[in-house]
C-alpha cells in the first residue's frame, strides 16, 4: 500500500506541490482546501496528468478533514501569501488563525504524522503547529532552509559559471531576513567560495539569498513563489518517506 501524504491548501504552493509528490507515483495524495471546487478540480486535473506521466498514484480533491486520515505526513501551506512591500511578519495574525485550525483537524485525523509547516511567517507558524498539535518536535518541522539553500546555490552557480552539483553550502537559520548562509563552509569543487569571487560580490549573493522571497514577490506582485518551494517541500516528503537521513 502506498503511503498517503495531504497537502492542506490548494492555492499555487499546495498545488504544485501535490502534482511533483504524485508525479513521483510512490505516495497517493490527497489535496485540501476549504475551497472544495478549487481542489477537487486541481486534483482531477493532475490525476488526468498520470496516463502522460507514468504516475499510477492517486489523488483526491477534497474539503473534508476525513479524507486525510491516517496520513504519513501533512503538508501545511494554508494561509495568505505576502503582497510586494509586504514581509513575512505582515501575516502573523491572519495566518496564525488559520494555522491554528488546520492543525487541529490535522492532528484529529492522523495522529501519527510528521507536519511540515510551509505557510509564513514560517518560524512563528511552526512553533504554532508545534504547541497546537503537541507533537514531539522532530514530527513538526518547517520548509525553508532547503529552499534558501536552493536559492543560494542557484546565484552562486550563475555568478561563477559551474554546475550546481558542485556546490556545496548551507543556509541555516530563520526563514527571514536573519538567515545565515554559512560562507565559510561555502565550496565549489572543495574549495572555498572565497578562492573564486570577491568578499563584495558574496556580500551581495547573501543579501540577494536572504531577500530571495521578497524578489519573487516583488516581480509576480499577486503571490509569493512556489515552484522552488514546491521542490523544496517534496524533497523534505521524500527524505522523511525513504528514511534517506538528509
Ligand atoms: C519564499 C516564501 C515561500 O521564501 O517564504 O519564497
Amino acid at each position: 500500500m502506498r503511503n498517503k501524504i495531504s497537502v492542506i491548501g490548494a492555492g499555487n504552493v499546495g498545488a504544485t506541490t501535490a502534482h511533483l509528490i504524485f508525479q513521483k507515483g510512490y505516495a497517493d495524495v490527497v489535496l485540501l482546501d476549504i475551497a472544495e471546487g478549487i481542489a477537487k478540480g486541481k486534483a482531477l486535473d493532475i490525476l488526468e496528468s498520470g496516463p502522460v506521466q507514468g504516475s499510477d498514484a492517486h489523488i483526491k480533491g477534497t474539503a473534508d478533514y476525513r479524507d486525510t486520515q491516517g496520513s504519513s505526513i501533512v503538508v501545511i501551506t494554508a494561509g495568505i501569501p505576502r503582497k510586494p512591500g509586504m514581509s513575512r511578519d505582515d501575516l502573523l495574525i491572519t495566518n496564525m488563525k488559520i494555522v491554528g485550525e488546520v492543525t487541529a483537524q490535522v492532528v484529529k485525523h492522523s495522529p501519527e504524522a510528521t507536519l511540515i509547516v510551509v505557510s509564513n511567517p514560517l518560524d512563528a507558524m511552526v512553533h504554532k503547529a508545534y504547541e497546537i498539535s503537541g507533537f514531539s518536535k522532530n514530527r513538526v518541522v518547517g520548509m525553508a532552509g532547503i529552499l534558501d539553500t536552493s536559492r543560494f546555490k542557484t546565484f552562486l552557480a550563475t555568478e561563477c559559471n559551474v554546475s550546481i552539483d558542485a556546490i556545496s553550502a548551507y543556509v541555516l537559520g530563520g526563514h527571514g531576513d536573519a538567515m545565515i548562509p554559512v560562507v565559510g563552509k561555502t565550496t565549489i569543487g572543495g574549495i572555498p567560495i572565497s578562492k573564486y569571487i570577491t568578499k563584495k560580490r558574496i556580500d551581495e549573493i547573501v543579501d540577494r539569498t536572504r531577500h530571495g522571497g521578497a524578489e519573487i514577490v516583488g516581480l509576480l506582485k499577486t503571490g509569493s513563489a512556489y515552484y522552488a518551494p514546491s521542490a523544496a517541500i517534496t524533497q523534505m516528503v521524500e527524505s522523511i518517506l525513504m528514511d534517506q537521513k538528509q
